[in-house]
């Protein structure tokens, strides 16, 4: 195979003196100790984001150097490389405002610094869709590398994982049925090993889309952090990226196709995952000019059963799936279903992994088989309607079944702040067959939309025993959340859809089996009402506040900023010299 490398001669910089700048950028390399030998390597960067701010990154240096093992071994030179961590509980307002910043990061220092193939380590819920968008667009030879889910903790007998068991504890706390001494003694026992939440969240979700996409070695995504395969992974994902540098590919553009979408939706379905999977797929796939539609969403959606035990939805965590067989097991109980021509970074198709894996032995506790599912349907549908003209999404295996056909009295939330301020309220007017509406928490509002569609349940309900109601908003849940939780409301409350129009007592109407969610006020009022309603926020004055709110898309187009969908176009103008 010819190699195809350029090494340290990638992307020269402009000094109007190419030949200088080749000599310039080896000596500044030999500063580093490095010899002419090392520096006639294949490059691969590693792109990793591990930071003090975020706790599932903790065990990156260990595994950034067995990828660099991997690298060497294989003749290549490997060039760690920073971008801007996002550790999911220490940013504010929230991590997802911060996603696209990340991605724009790593497609500008792909495309900006000298490497033939790059590995990109993340893991923590943000960081694997901004790798992967970044990668999509700068469309170098890359391998995606996450970091594996936590182990799960031990209090009083029961097993504890973040961050299911800490919505459940505090959920338990605010109804008075755990006391003070308690919820301080969990607080240390839900996150305890390096590794992402140990649930199927959002992390997990979207490693295992990573994954399906063909991004990733495969048998990876699931491989608990502080396991010595994680570590084995890493290595192999490094001797990998020197063979996609010396062969030029695959690229993520050969990788991420409709066909690997779609196998990666069936995937999200199959596993019941994250909601907010459905807006980082769609961003992945808008980097290369694939639309995620949602009435095609539905219709996979009402093909595709639901094959996994885990929580949030059931009762197993991250560790037993790998334990059980992982994405393998999945993908063999959807097997028939799958699209088999599509490639993963190690070059094989869909159907030739599919053949290797017929004698692998499955968990059946964990991952059933699609005659015996756990749901016959997927977890996720989209909801149309009057209340959301361009989709909302509802985690069907989430929800209480039955509120999933379910009309009831509207009780408003003009804002998060207004939330806060009232919904312990003991004068607050609501039962438990109302709806809770929260408005102005979607992309475009100062808040960034956040996680906080799940709505509390109003303490003096939560204390009557109530677990459950129906929730509507544009904000996103955690993945590791749960409850009949209607989220993404499209288009949202601050670009002045309907749900801006909703007051209280109003009626509403969610009808899981016909996907619609509706508002049954009568239209002239509506109008009415919009006439006298300001829908738009402040806009920010400077700075990324102020590009995120000008150009963010709303849920249903991955939340991605409009000028970097698609196209290919490189971020910044490559002069001949840096070529
Ligand atoms: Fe990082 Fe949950 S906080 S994955």
């Amino acid at each position: 195979m010819p190699d195809k490398t350029k090494g340290l001669d990638n992307g020269l910089t402009n000094y109007g003196d190419r030949d200088f700048a080749r000599y310039l950028r080896r000596s500044f390399a030999k500063s580093m100790g490095y010899t002419d030998k090392a520096l006639d390597r294949p490059i691969v960067g590693i792109c990793t984001t591990e930071s003090g701010f975020n706790n599932c990154h903790r065990h990156f240096p260990e595994m950034l150097e067995a990828v660099k093992r991997g690298v060497l071994a294989e003749g290549g030179l490997p060039v760690p490389f920073p971008v801007i961590s996002l550790g999911e509980v220490f940013l504010s307002p929230t991590s997802m405002v911060y996603r696209n910043l990340m991605a724009m990061t790593v497609e500008e220092m792909i495309r900006a610094q000298p490497m033939d193939s790059v590995v990109l380590m993340g893991g923590c819920d943000k960081t694997v869709p901004a790798l992967l968008m970044g990668a999509a667009s700068a469309d170098k030879p890359a391998v995606l590398l996450v970091g594996g889910p936590m182990m799960t903790g031990r209090h009083r007998g029961e097993r504890l994982g973040a961050c299911t068991d800490c919505r459940r504890f505090w959920g338990n706390y605010r109804a008075g049925t755990v006391g003070e001494e308690e919820i301080n003694q969990v607080e240390g026992r839900l996150a305890v090993t390096s590794g992402t939440c140990a649930v199927m969240g959002t992390a997990s979700t979207m490693a295992l889309i990573g994954e399906t996409l063909g991004m990733m070695l495969p048998g990876t995504a699931a491989i608990p952090a502080v396991h010595a395969d994680r570590l084995r992974a890493s290595e192999e994902t490094g001797t990998l990226a020197v063979r996609m540098a010396v062969s030029g590919g695959p690229t993520p553009r050969q990788l991420i196709t409709r066909g690997s979408a779609e196998n990666a939706i069936r995937v999200l379905l199959a596993v019941s995952g994250s909601t907010n999977a459905i807006i980082h797929l769609t961003a992945i796939a808008g980097r290369v000019g694939i639309e995620i539609d949602l009435e095609e969403f539905n219709a996979l959606s009402d093909a595709t059963p639901v094959l996994v035990d885990l929580k949030p939805v059931g009762t197993g965590y991250m560790e037993d799936f790998h334990a059980a067989g992982g994405l393998d097991g999945v993908l063999r109980g959807i097997a028939g279903s799958l699209r088999g021509d599509c490639l993963d970074v190690t070059g094989q198709t869909m159907s030739e992994r599919l053949a290797r894996l017929l004698t692998d032995p499955i968990d059946r506790a964990v991952i059933r088989t699609a005659e015996d599912p756990v749901n016959p349907v997927g977890g996720l549908i989209a909801l149309h309607g009057s209340l959301a003209p361009q989709g909302a999404i509802l985690k069907r295996a989430a929800a209480t079944p039955a509120l999933l056909e379910h009309e009831g009295r509207a009780v408003v939330f003009s804002s998060l702040e207004d939330l806060g301020l009232r919904i312990d309220d003991p004068d607050l007017d609501v039962t438990a067959d109302d709806i809770l509406v929260l408005q102005n928490a979607g992309p475009r509002s100062a808040s960034g939309m956040p996680e906080a569609g799940y709505l509390p349940i109003p303490k003096k309900l939560a204390r009557a025993g109530v677990k459950d109601m129906v929730r509507i908003s544009d904000a996103r849940m955690s993945g590791t959340a749960f409850g009949t939780i209607v989220l993404h409301v499209t288009p949202e409350a601050d670009a002045g859809g309907p749900l801006a129009l909703v007051r209280n007592g109003d009626r509403i109407r969610l009808s899981a089996s016909r996907k619609s969610i509706d508002l049954l006020v009568p239209a002239e009022e509506l109008a009415e009402r919009q006439a006298v309603t300001a829908t738009t926020g402040p806009s920010p004055r400077r700075g990324y506040a102020k590009l995120y709110r000008e150009n963010v898309l709303p849920a249903t187009l991955g939340c991605d900023f409009d000028f970097l969908r698609d196209e290919g176009a490189p971020g910044m103008r490559e002069t001949p010299e840096s070529l």
